[in-house]
């Protein structure tokens, strides 16, 4: 029997992305984030509105979703309760959040210059995506305590950047799941995956080249200066 609940959040378990964006200063910021889901070479991303990575973005229409793997759990959890917003928004300070300008440092992770945007990618993580602002979408626009809090934006991958040590064996364009250990946010904890596949999949069977968009063509942009 089920029971009926009203759980506070809906966090059920995502990979963590750690997002890198420029300031006006042109100094990086970067931030943990974990609503995120992919169709093709496109991204969705749930961002509070008030988060400095949202008003980076929104204003450059560039970052880089950069995926750390369970490795980097540690540097995830540093930058946890950071914000590159100076003053700090009312409802952060509540939770415990500090300002803090340099995101790498605090973190212990390492920047390189990216190849067709200008904030840089985490060195650290396993995939990294450089990636431009298609589009935006405002959450709960009509409800009136709720609007103007969260965005949904829409980003298409560039290039991508994948560690050797996750690629399928002879396949140069397939990462290898058995490699790629995620780290997941569940309920504000980090787990990973278990270590091998559960079950057969039939949609296993289906050639991943079929999935194939023409937005990865059109990522194969001239590499900046
Ligand atoms: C693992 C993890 C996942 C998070 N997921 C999200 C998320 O999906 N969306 C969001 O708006 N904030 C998320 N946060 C909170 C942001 O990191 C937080 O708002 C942070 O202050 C943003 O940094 P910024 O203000 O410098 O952009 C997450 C934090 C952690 C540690």
């Amino acid at each position: 029997m089920h029971v009926t609940s009203e759980p506070a959040i809906l966090y059920f378990g995502t990979p963590v992305v750690i997002i890198s964006t420029l300031n006006e200063d042109g100094t990086a910021n970067l931030a943990p984030m974990s609503s995120a889901w992919w169709l093709g070479w496109r991204c969705m991303l749930g961002l509070a509105a008030y988060s400095k990575t949202t008003q980076n973005l929104l204003r450059t229409r560039e970052c880089v979703l950069n995926l750390p793997s369970q490795s980097e759990v540690a540097a995830v959890d540093r930058l946890a309760l950071t914000t590159g917003t100076e003053s700090v928004p009312a409802a952060k300070l509540g939770r415990g959040y500090r300002y803090v300008k340099d995101k790498f440092g605090v973190a212990g992770l390492h920047p390189d210059a990216s190849h067709t945007v200008a904030p840089p990618r985490v060195r650290e993580c396993p995939v990294q995506l450089e990636a431009v602002l298609e589009g935006h979408h405002e959450m709960a626009a009509r409800d009136a305590v709720l609007r103007g809090r969260a965005l949904a934006l829409e980003v298409r991958i560039q290039p991508v950047h994948l560690a050797p040590s996750i690629l399928m064996a002879g396949h140069e364009n397939r990462i290898d799941p058995d490699k790629w250990r995620p780290l997941i946010m569940s309920f504000q904890k980090f787990y990973g995956l278990a270590p091998h596949e559960l079950h057969d999949s039939k949609l296993g069977r289906v050639p991943e080249e079929t999935y194939r968009s023409p937005d990865v063509d059109r990522g194969r942009v001239v590499e900046r200066g």
